[in-house]
């Protein structure tokens, strides 16, 4: 390799102060000559902040390469602003929860409209996407009315709401009782409708997404639209889903995304014959994700009804589980402290 193949490497592997990422992968060595006779190597890197205390510390770094690593007596930098990547409408301040298991019918859709009405309780803004778009079942958890599809003057879908939260699922763009029979690169386009072209209220504190089951494209899709997503898994106590939830996860953080933490639904039955606490469906299955993904149990809520009959789903607040997903939000609260 030569010398300034060499170097070249070297700078690519720093990251940039601002944003902790390689420069090799934001292509921010623009330029690199290597005057071998002078002593001299001159370089054109781009950061995502330029000047001041950060860009002086880079300096310092880029210096220990050239001039200690490889023994060049001079060293010429310019600074240039590395472009910022093209933003979306989304507003700054929400932040993205996207709920996950892998395998099906753990709890992840009663999981994400129970968290959004329990951060609801704690005083925050929340708006839901059902992201589970060959079996939406957001709609019918939260009741939703059924929905006339209604446009702003920007062209852009105004969401319907339920439990004062706005809410978009596949569910309002299907036909009555009509199976979902999109395929691929049409489904892509409804979540990124979901996510663009729909008008979000830019003060939400909260986006929660309900993923589908598996760990497949959708959440490929959600990597692109949203990277900056956050995790939460949720699993049984089997290890049956256990073992899924784990693959879930690594998918997750193969993606980058932060996983926030695993919730174990299902989690214990309190026999109300004797008060004591059975593990209908095993145990430990939690606790295995967790030390898998180096993440905390958020929470573990048990089997149980909702005492108010009305909503079938939804948890009372004063509910043994409506108390349960009250300490869950307060956890995803302190994430974000
Ligand atoms: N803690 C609980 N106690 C009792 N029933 C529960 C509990 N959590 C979820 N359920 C019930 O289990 C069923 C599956 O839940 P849900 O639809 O939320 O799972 P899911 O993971 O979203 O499924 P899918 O993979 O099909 O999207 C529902 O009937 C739901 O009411
Ligand atoms: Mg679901």
């Amino acid at each position: 390799m030569s010398k300034k193949d060499q170097i070249k490497a070297s700078l690519e592997a720093l990251l940039d102060p601002r944003t902790n990422q390689p420069l090799g992968e934001s292509n921010a060595v623009r330029h690199i000559s290597v005057d071998e006779e002078e002593s001299l190597v001159t370089l054109i890197l781009a950061l995502s902040e330029t000047g001041g205390r950060e860009e002086k510390e880079f300096t310092r770094q880029v210096a220990k390469i050239v001039k200690i690593e490889h023994g060049f007596k001079g060293l010429k930098i310019s600074y240039e602003q590395l472009k910022q990547a093209p933003k979306t409408a989304r507003a700054s301040h929400t932040k993205y929860i996207a709920i996950t298991s892998g395998k099906g019918g753990v709890g992840k859709s009663t999981v994400t409209a129970n968290l959004a009405i329990a951060l609801k309780r704690l005083g925050k803004t929340v708006g839901i996407i059902d992201a589970d778009i060959y079996g939406p079942s957001i709609p019918n958890i939260l009741q939703v009315p059924k929905y006339q599809l209604r446009v702003n003057e920007d062209n852009k879908i105004i969401p319907p709401t339920a439990y004062d939260m706005p809410i978009v699922s596949a569910e309002f763009f299907m036909e009555d009782d009509k199976p979902l029979m999109w395929r691929g690169p049409m489904l892509g386009r409804m979540l990124s409708t979901f996510f663009k072209e729909t008008a979000w209220d830019e003060n939400l504190d909260f986006v929660l997404i309900d993923l589908p089951p598996g760990t497949g494209d959708v959440a490929m899709d959600v990597q692109t639209l949203i990277p900056e997503a956050h995790i939460i898994v949720v699993t049984t106590p089997h290890p049956t889903a256990s073992h899924i939830a784990v693959k879930s996860g690594y998918m997750a953080q193969n993606l980058k995304h932060n996983i926030l933490g695993v919730v174990e639904n299902m989690s214990y039955f309190n026999n109300p014959a004797n008060g004591a606490r059975e593990d209908i469906f095993g145990s430990g299955g939690a606790e295995e994700v967790a030390k898998a993904l180096k993440v905390d149990v958020l929470a573990q809520i048990p089997i149980g009804q909702p005492g108010n009959r009305q909503n079938p789903s939804i948890y009372e607040m004063h509910d043994e589980i409506g108390v349960n997903y009250l300490g869950l939000a307060n956890k995803v609260l302190k994430e974000f402290a």
